[in-house]
C-alpha cells in the first residue's frame, strides 16, 4: 500500500467539513448529518463551519425532558418517525439524535436534552425515538457516548466512575438501545471516563459497545471531541467530526507501525454500510403529520404537581387574569446544538383565547431579559385584585439554561419569585405553569398556590397543548422522569458534582436520583414518576407467575375509578429484599402507559427477565443474580406502591471463579476448596482455633496466596492447583 493511498484512507475518516462526510467512488456518497434530537436543525449541504448561522425550518417536538415526562414509547416512536420524515425530507442522511446520557444532577445544563434520572425509562423511550427516526431510512445517533452529565469542563474532565455505576446507570440505557433498536450510528462524548477520552477508549468503543453488545454501526466524535486522531482510529472510532485536518498524525501512525492500516479499512467499511443503510431515506408523513404529533406528545409531557381542584378551568364565569412574559413569549426549547427554527409557534396566551372564546386579560409581570421591572410586577398585581384565577407562567429563562453550562442553583428569577409572593397576597387562586429544561425548586413556594403544572420546555406547539391541558379538554398525564429535591443539598451527587480541577467523582455510585432519595430515605418535593390526573385510578389483582428461571409474568388491572377520561403511568420497580450486595431499595423494571375512560379498566402486564434481578458484579466483571427473595412493587411513583408481591429466586447459580487472590472467606464457600480449609485446620494445633475464634474471623478476608509466606505449609504450588481444580469445575458440585 502506497503513502498516497493511507493517505486517502485518512481524510475518509474524517468529515469534508460540519456536516458532511467525504465521498469516494462510486459506492460512498457524501452523508448529510443533522442535529437534533427534537427537531431538524439542518443548514442544508452549505452550512456555515460552525453550525451557527439560521437553519431551515422544520417542526420542533418536545425535547427529551418533555417526551421524557410523557412515559409512552409508542408516542415517542411516532415522534422519531415524524423526524425521520422531516430528516428524508431535507435530504439529511444521518440524525444527531436521541441525547440519551442520564440526569446526574438537577443542575445539568444539558438536562433538558435528556430524557431522565433512570436508565430503564431512558432505554426504553431512546429505543423507541431511534426504531421511529430509522424507519424512514434515516440512521439515528444515540449520543454521548458515555458519561457525558455535565457542562463543565465537557470537553476534558475526567469522569472517575466504579464500574458497577457505568454498566447499572450510564451504559445500560445504551445497552438497551444498541440491542434493541440497532442504531445505524453513535456519537462518542467529550469527555473522558476513566482517565481515557471516550473518543479514544478502546474498551468502551470496541470491547464493550462492539463485542459485547454487537453495535455493528458506525461511531463518530462528537464535534471536535478527538484528541489524538490515530488513537481514535485505534480504539474504534469510525469518523472525526467536524474535520480537524490531522489525517498526516493517521498517515504517519501506519508508516510508522503504530496504527494498523486495517483499522483504517474497518471504519471506513463502516461509513460504506452506513451510506447503504441510508440510500433512500423516504418520508411517509407530511408537515401537518409532523405538526400534529409534536401537539400530542406535547399534550402527554405536561405534567400537573399539585391541584386543590382549581384546575380544570372550566367555569367560564371565573374571571381569569393570565400574568407572565412566558405566555406570550414562549420558552418552548433549550439553547445549543439542538436548537431549531420551528415551523410555526403557538402561545398559550392566543391558545386560551381562541379556546375559550373569551377575552383572557394579560400582564407580564417581569421581563425575560433579566433586568428586574417593577412596573410591570406592579401592574401584574394591581390586574389581580380584579381576578379570580391568576395564572401565573413562570420559569428559567434562556439565559439560565443551555447547552455548555451547568446551572449554579435550582430557583426560579428572584423578580419572578417576588411577584408570585404579592399575586398570593391578591385574593385569587393562583396557578403556577412552569417552563424549564431542568428541575426547579418548588418547595420553598408551592404552600401558597393552588395548583403547579410543570410544563417544561414543549416545542413549538406547546400553548396549544398548554391550553388544552389548563381548560379541561385534555387530563394530564405526564410523570416525572426526574425527582424533584426538597433541597439542593440532597441530591446525591451534590458533594462531587461537578468536580474540579478537571475531575469529577461519581461518589453517590449507583445511587442516582431516585435510587439515592428512595434508599436514604431523604424527603423529595415530588418523587421519580410522581403526577396527577383530573381522574384517578384503582389498581387491582396483582398476578405474578414463573416463566423460567429467574423470570415471571406479573398483571395487574388498572380502572379509572373518576369521572373523566384520563392517562395514568403504571410502574413496576424490582426491590432485592436481603441481598449481600449493598443495592437501591427498589429500581424502575417496567412501566405503561394506559388511557382509560371513566369506569374502564384494562389488564396490565410485564415480564420479568433475569437482568431484571440482576446487578453488576464488577470483581468479576458480569451480570449476577443473587439468591434471596424479591419484592414485585406496582405503584404509580417510586413513593406510591399500591401493589406488592413477592417472588424467591435460587440465583443464577454461577459461581465467582476462584482465582489466587481469593480470600480464605471466598474458599470456604467453595465445594472445591473448603474441604481443604478443613484439613488446613484440623492441622492447626489442638484447640487453637476455639481458642482464638477472632483469629479465624479476622483472616477471613486475607487472599489465599498469602498464606504461603505465614510458614504453615501452603505452598504456591498447593494454591494453583486448588484453583485450577475449582474453576475446571464450574458446577462446583464435588470435590473430583
Ligand atoms: C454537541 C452535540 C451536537 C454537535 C453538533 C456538539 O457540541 O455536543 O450534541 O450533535 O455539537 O452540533
Amino acid at each position: 500500500m502506497t503513502e498516497t493511498t493511507i493517505q486517502e484512507k485518512a481524510r475518509l475518516v474524517a468529515g469534508a467539513s460540519t456536516w458532511k462526510t467525504v465521498a469516494s467512488g462510486s459506492d460512498l456518497p457524501a452523508l448529510l448529518l443533522a442535529d437534533g434530537p427534537h427537531g431538524l436543525r439542518s443548514q442544508g449541504a452549505e452550512g456555515d463551519s460552525l453550525g451557527i448561522g439560521d437553519s431551515l425550518p422544520a417542526v420542533c417536538f418536545p425535547p427529551a425532558v418533555a417526551l421524557g415526562s410523557t412515559w409512552n414509547p409508542e408516542l415517542i416512536e411516532r415522534v422519531g418517525a415524524a423526524l425521520g420524515d422531516e430528516a428524508a425530507r431535507l435530504g439529511v442522511q444521518v440524525l444527531l439524535g436521541p441525547g440519551m446520557n442520564i440526569k446526574r444532577s438537577p443542575l445539568g445544563g444539558r438536562n433538558f436534552e435528556y430524557f431522565s434520572e433512570d436508565p430503564r425509562l431512558t432505554g426504553e423511550l431512546a429505543t423507541a425515538l431511534v426504531r421511529g427516526i430509522q424507519s424512514r431510512g434515516v440512521a439515528a445517533t444515540p449520543k454521548h457516548f458515555a458519561a457525558n452529565n455535565q457542562e463543565t469542563d465537557r470537553m476534558r474532565v475526567d469522569v472517575t466512575v466504579s464500574r458497577r455505576a457505568l454498566r447499572e446507570i450510564y451504559l445500560s440505557a445504551f445497552e438497551r438501545v444498541v440491542r434493541e433498536a440497532k442504531p445505524w450510528a453513535l456519537m462518542s462524548a467529550y469527555n473522558r471516563v476513566n482517565g481515557v477520552f471516550a473518543s479514544e477508549n478502546r474498551w468502551l468503543l470496541d470491547e464493550v459497545l462492539r463485542e459485547q453488545w454487537g453495535f455493528d454501526g458506525l461511531v463518530m466524535s462528537d464535534w471536535g471531541a478527538v484528541d489524538d486522531p490515530a488513537a481514535a482510529v485505534a480504539a474504534g472510532l469510525d469518523l472525526e467530526m467536524p474535520p480537524s485536518g490531522r489525517h498526516d498524525r493517521i498517515v504517519s501512525a501506519v508508516t510508522g507501525g503504530r496504527l494498523d492500516e486495517s483499522a483504517l479499512d474497518t471504519a471506513i467499511e463502516r461509513l460504506r454500510v452506513l451510506a447503504q443503510r441510508t440510500a433512500a431515506p423516504r418520508p411517509l408523513g407530511t408537515v401537518e403529520d409532523a405538526e400534529q404529533v409534536a401537539l400530542e406528545a406535547a399534550g402527554e409531557a405536561i405534567t400537573l404537581l399539585k391541584n386543590d381542584g382549581v384546575l380544570p378551568l372550566e367555569d367560564g364565569s371565573v374571571r381569569l387574569l393570565v400574568v407572565g412574559e412566558f405566555a406570550r413569549t414562549p420558552r418552548f426549547q433549550g439553547g445549543g446544538s439542538s436548537r431549531v427554527r420551528p415551523t410555526a409557534v403557538t402561545n398559550v396566551l392566543d391558545s386560551l383565547r381562541r379556546m375559550s372564546g373569551g377575552d383572557v386579560a394579560f400582564c407580564p409581570g417581569f421581563s425575560l431579559s433579566g433586568e428586574v421591572d417593577e412596573a410591570l410586577a406592579d401592574a401584574a398585581v394591581e390586574a389581580a385584585r380584579d381576578a379570580d384565577v391568576v395564572l401565573a407562567f413562570l420559569g428559567l429563562p434562556d439565559h439560565a439554561e443551555s447547552e455548555g453550562f451547568d446551572r449554579a442553583g435550582l430557583t426560579l428569577p428572584a423578580d419572578q419569585l417576588a411577584l408570585l409572593r404579592r399575586l398570593g397576597e391578591s385574593g385569587a387562586r393562583v396557578v403556577v405553569v412552569l417552563s424549564n429544561g431542568g428541575v426547579v425548586d418548588v418547595a420553598s413556594w408551592r404552600d401558597d398556590v393552588d395548583a403547579i403544572v410543570e410544563g417544561w420546555l414543549l416545542g413549538q406547539a406547546g400553548g396549544t397543548a398548554m391550553a388544552e391541558v389548563l381548560l379541561g379538554r385534555v387530563s394530564p398525564s405526564g410523570r416525572l422522569a426526574e425527582s424533584i429535591p426538597l433541597r439542593l443539598e440532597d441530591t446525591p451527587s451534590h458533594l462531587t458534582f461537578p468536580g474540579r480541577d478537571g475531575q469529577v467523582l461519581y461518589g453517590e455510585d449507583v445511587y442516582v436520583g431516585y435510587r439515592g432519595y428512595d434508599t436514604r430515605a431523604v424527603e423529595v418535593a415530588y418523587p421519580f414518576g410522581f403526577g396527577l390526573s383530573y381522574t384517578s385510578f384503582a389498581y387491582e389483582g396483582l398476578e405474578i407467575e414463573p416463566m423460567g428461571p429467574n423470570s415471571w409474568s406479573v398483571s395487574m388491572r388498572l380502572r379509572n375509578a373518576g369521572v373523566r377520561a384520563g392517562g395514568e403511568v403504571v410502574q413496576l420497580y424490582v426491590a432485592a429484599d436481603s441481598s449481600a450486595v449493598d443495592r437501591p431499595v427498589h429500581e424502575l423494571r417496567g412501566f405503561r402507559k394506559v388511557f382509560l375512560e371513566p369506569g374502564e379498566s384494562r389488564t396490565v402486564s410485564w415480564e420479568l427477565e433475569p437482568r431484571d434481578f440482576a446487578f453488576w458484579n464488577a470483581r468479576f466483571e458480569r451480570w449476577q443474580v443473587a439468591p434471596g427473595e424479591y419484592r414485585i412493587e406496582v405503584g404509580a411513583s417510586s413513593r406510591d406502591i399500591r401493589l406488592v408481591g413477592t417472588v424467591h429466586s435460587a440465583g443464577d447459580g454461577v459461581r465467582d471463579p476462584l482465582r489466587l487472590d481469593s480470600t480464605l472467606g471466598e474458599w470456604s464457600a467453595h465445594p472445591v476448596s473448603a474441604p481443604l480449609l478443613a484439613q488446613m485446620r484440623a492441622a492447626m494445633p489442638a484447640g487453637a482455633a476455639e481458642a482464638a475464634p477472632e483469629l479465624l474471623e479476622m483472616v477471613r478476608s486475607t487472599p489465599v496466596i498469602k498464606l504461603t509466606t505465614w510458614g504453615i505449609g501452603v505452598t504456591e504450588e498447593t494454591v494453583r492447583d486448588v484453583v485450577a481444580r475449582a474453576n475446571a469445575d464450574p458446577e462446583g458440585d464435588e470435590p473430583r
